[in-house]
């Protein structure tokens, strides 16, 4: 089954990649040569979806659709069968609040939630195995991380081994921290989620950073069984903090559709010129 929606939030204010965020939403960050986002919503396109749904706050949409849908622009190679609109967080209140604002729009479909921080190495996508997954639930990404994440992403509580890479979890914690943390697998920015993510977002009230959770509302299906992990060895780049940003530009540089071979050149001349 082909899932066609793709809900990606992305109205976070970018506070810890200061001062590029000063005025220019995260979402629009540079990355090589087009914006954090676009390369996100490339690989919902790649995984088969065609319409895509950027949540965005109300001070970056204009700058979103232009992006996009500007009418003075030819469409963006490889989006021209695309549908991209913006739908406005009306406050920030955290990243399971954000999803809940698609819920009208995505209308009962499952749908391919990814984090604009996090960025995948094209050819090194998951979707697709997350699709494969799945058994009428939801499936959330994730990989072993080191400890250090802990305090920075949310971790699964494993439950029932299905295959080498795909597992039951029957909860999620977010920011464990080293003592609650109950495993190393790590939530990694990609999901794959059933309509019932909606019910239990609102049923979720804030938690850690007084925010709504998207982790939480992970908890609640898991424990009612409806969720699976599926266990990724591809690294996703993390865009959203200073020294793994500048990791994210050039690995992607390196790994350039287009440009790859003349960026890895640029790349080794200057390490050359600088030593
Ligand atoms: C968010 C999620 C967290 C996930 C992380 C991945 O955290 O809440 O569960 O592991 O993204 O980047 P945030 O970056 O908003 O703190």
């Amino acid at each position: 089954m082909t899932i066609e929606v793709a809900v990606i939030p992305a109205a976070g204010r970018g506070t810890r990649m200061r001062p590029i965020t000063r005025a220019l939403p995260k979402s629009l960050v540079p990355v090589v040569d087009r914006p954090a986002v676009q390369w996100v919503v490339e690989e919902a396109v790649r995984a088969g979806a065609t319409e895509v749904y950027i949540i965005v706050d109300a001070e970056s949409q204009e700058l979103v659709e232009r992006h996009f849908n500007s009418a003075e622009e030819e469409p963006l190679p490889g989006l021209e069968d695309v549908t991209v609109q913006t739908l406005i967080q009306p406050a920030p209140r955290g990243l399971g609040h954000a999803v809940g604002v698609a819920e009208e729009a995505v209308g009962g479909r499952p749908f391919y939630c990814l984090l604009v921080d996090n960025l995948a190495i094209p050819g090194e996508d998951v979707l697709a195995d997350m699709a494969e997954a799945r058994n009428g639930g939801s499936v959330v990404c994730v990989r072993d991380l080191p400890e250090e994440y802990l305090d920075r992403y949310g971790f699964v509580v494993p439950g029932l081994v299905r295959t080498d890479a795909v597992l039951e979890i029957s909860g999620a914690i977010e920011k464990p921290g080293i003592k609650n943390a109950p495993s190393k697998l790590g939530l990694v920015g990609r999901y794959l989620f059933s309509a019932e993510i909606f019910d239990a977002i609102s049923e979720s009230a804030p938690s850690v950073g007084g925010e709504v959770q998207l982790t939480d509302a992970i908890d609640k299906v898991a424990g009612e069984g409806l969720c699976r992990a599926f266990i990724t060895e591809y690294e996703l780049l993390d865009v959203g903090l200073p020294e793994s940003y500048l990791q994210a530009l050039t690995r992607l540089a390196l790994a350039h559709p287009d440009h790859g071979a003349r960026n890895t050149q640029i790349i080794e001349d200057s390490l050359t010129e600088n030593r």
